[in-house]
């Protein structure tokens, strides 16, 4: 449910919202359209010094931008509270995939309704609907492998 947070203690730290909204703006430079395209946004995070969970995070909550996807699976993943949780981390690592095989597409989101599950991720396609929460790392290869 929106606004349950888990038991267990914050594991990480969110992006501060001056941040994300100073990406959101370096975003609006890259996109084409309303869509940013993930090895441009790779590109601009390697720039910056930063990971490129934190633009993608940047998405949703700092710009009306989306992420282009190249069809297939859609994974969601949760960038609001979730952050708290490690769900940068499973970006980072969902950008890591994407970057061997561009099979699928990330869509970084507000929320997904899971928030005493965190990190939440969906994944969307011909399957229906997988949740995933907690995810982690290994579950969203296990999925992605097997749909
Ligand atoms: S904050 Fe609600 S599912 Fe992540």
């Amino acid at each position: 449910m929106a606004g349950k947070v888990p038991t267990r203690s914050p594991t990480h730290e969110d992006v501060p919202i001056g941040r994300l909204s100073s990406m959101g703006l370096e975003l609006e430079e890259i996109a084409e359209g309303d869509e940013v395209a993930i090895p441009a946004l790779v590109e601009l995070a390697e720039d910056r010094g930063r990971p490129a969970s934190h633009y993608l995070a940047a998405i949703p909550l700092a710009t009306e931008l989306k992420v282009h996807s190249p069809g297939g699976i859609e994974v969601r993943v949760c960038a609001g509270n979730c952050q708290r949780y490690g769900a940068l981390d499973l970006l980072d690592h969902l950008v890591e995939r994407f970057g061997k095989r561009a099979s699928f597409g990330i869509k970084p989101v507000e929320c997904l309704d899971q928030c005493d599950l965190a990190p939440a991720c969906e994944l969307h396609g011909a399957h229906g609907k997988l949740l995933l929460a907690p995810a982690t790392a290994a579950s969203l290869d296990e999925a992605l492998d097997s749909l």
